[in-house]
């Protein structure tokens, strides 16, 4: 059985779509609904987010990216819910990330815990996106969580038209993931 913590471990929730009825950012809402108590959650939109340029970070990294990279820091774990664009991760995630994996080999998501899931419309549920993204958080020395996955298939039959996941054997599902990844985090702590 997990210990009693009196402080919530924070964990910063990152969409990977801006999309404003966004099946993974109506994922990742289910999924701090369903956690332990014992994680507290800040969502991070990545609108403000510019294109990653080199020449832009040695000037001085722009204020929605210290914004973002305040909010790893002040982290102790990820969660990731992101669609899968083109058999990919989409670009906004993967910038976003570029940023924040900087100086390189000193980045703030090194050695954090973190877990990945996704929502798609069609019949594959992000699963490419999913082994893909896995490759980029080992680059930085993430820990992500292995098992269990949400790969969240035919997703517009699963959200009702407000938003709320009303497919029950998704709902049991994350309530479980969640609380995998409370004991994930609570490894390296
Ligand atoms: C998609 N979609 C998609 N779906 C999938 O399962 N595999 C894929 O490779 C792609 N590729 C893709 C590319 C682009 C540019 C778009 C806009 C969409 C469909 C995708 O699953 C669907 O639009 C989801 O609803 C996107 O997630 P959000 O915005 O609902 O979170």
């Amino acid at each position: 059985m997990m210990d009693v913590v009196s402080d919530p471990v924070r964990v910063l929730a990152i969409p990977g779509s801006l999309r404003a009825g966004s099946f993974n950012a109506r994922l990742l809402a289910a999924a701090i609904a369903f956690a332990p108590r014992e994680l507290s959650f800040e969502t991070f939109r990545l609108d403000a987010i510019p294109p990653y340029n080199q020449d832009v970070e040695n000037a001085g990294e722009p204020e929605s990216v210290l914004a973002l990279r305040r909010a790893v820091v002040a982290s102790g774990a990820l969660l990731i819910a992101s669609p899968e664009y083109n058999y990919g991760v989409p670009g906004l995630l993967k910038n976003a990330i570029d940023w924040v994996s900087r100086p390189g080999g000193r980045s703030p998501l090194q050695q954090k815990p973190v877990a990945i899931m996704g929502a798609s419309g069609g019949p594959s549920g992000t699963m490419r996106m999913q082994v893909q993204l896995r490759v980029t958080l080992q680059a930085l020395d993430m820990y992500a969580m292995p098992r269990p996955e949400i790969v969240l298939s035919h997703a517009a039959d699963k959200f009702d038209a407000e938003g709320r996941l009303i497919d029950e054997k998704t709902r049991e599902h994350v309530e479980k993931f969640m609380a995998a990844f409370a004991a994930w985090i609570h490894r390296f702590r």
